[in-house]
């Protein structure tokens, strides 16, 4: 069993000030692990603030929480992979279901994310996950295997063995309503096993992150979920206290 990955998206909250004060706090109270990986996700403009925090812990990685697709050009208000990778961001979001849901970002848009972070040295993490219709209606597996086949089209089968791929069912997300330890693992396996069709046995390597009101009370069972690698957690992370505990964990 692989280390589990314990990542905060911060999404549009924490400007730099918070993000400082934040990182001094969590730097005092989670030392250095190296059985688990750590990751934050700060907004742009927040990030070299939160790097600059954590300078001296190497062990914490940070992400940025969406690229644009090319490289350079006239794309207002956006920022491409070679700057965020240059900014010192190792991973980065693609797909996140705010992306998708609020900004109409389309599954072919994911794939060229993918492809644009693999081709800056930036490690994607492809999140995937069903409305809660489509789960009424029976269809959230094939719409959880639609998202991957499409979002991982443009992607060689290294890069798809070094990235991770987080499972956020849409209906979990800030609502309070946490998918139980059985509904994760279920589609893990699902998510599995399409990525064994597509490595082999290197499927067992990519981490399959469950995200969606993720708690301190809730970590543990979530993280003792078989095919569960690591937990992609919003609102929890966002005080220092509450996120150590759930680093500890
Ligand atoms: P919450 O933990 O706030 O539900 O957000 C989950 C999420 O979207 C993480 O990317």
């Amino acid at each position: 069993m692989q280390h589990p990955v314990l990542a905060a998206n911060w999404k549009m909250n924490h400007g730099p000030t918070e993000a400082r004060e934040f990182m001094r706090r969590y730097l005092t109270l989670s030392p250095r692990r190296n059985d688990r990986t750590v990751m934050f996700f700060p907004s742009d403009l927040a990030f070299s603030a939160a790097a600059e925090a954590c300078r001296d812990r190497s062990d914490l990685l940070l992400g940025v929480q969406n690229i644009h697709w090319e490289d350079k050009g006239a794309f207002t208000g956006e920022s491409s992979a070679a700057m965020a990778r240059d900014a010192g961001a190792r991973v980065v979001l693609v797909g996140h279901s705010e992306r998708r849901h609020v900004f109409g970002e389309t599954d072919a848009m994911q794939a060229k994310k993918c492809a644009a972070a693999t081709r800056a040295g930036l490690t994607p993490v492809l999140c995937v996950g069903e409305l809660l219709p489509q789960r009424e209606a029976g269809q959230a597996e094939a719409v959880v295997l639609e998202q991957l086949t499409l979002g991982l089209a443009e992607l060689s089968t290294a890069s798809v063995a070094s990235m991770l791929i987080a499972y956020e069912p849409v209906w979990a997300i800030g609502t309070g309503k946490t998918a139980t330890p059985a509904d994760a693992s279920a589609m893990h396996a699902v998510i599995r096993t399409h990525l064994r069709g597509l490595l082999g046995e290197k499927a067992l390597a990519v981490p399959i992150l469950y995200g969606g009101s993720v708690s301190k009370g809730t970590a543990a069972s979530l993280l003792a979920a078989e095919h569960v690698d690591g937990l992609l957690v919003g609102g929890a992370s966002l005080d220092a206290e509450g996120w150590s505990s759930i680093v500890a964990t």
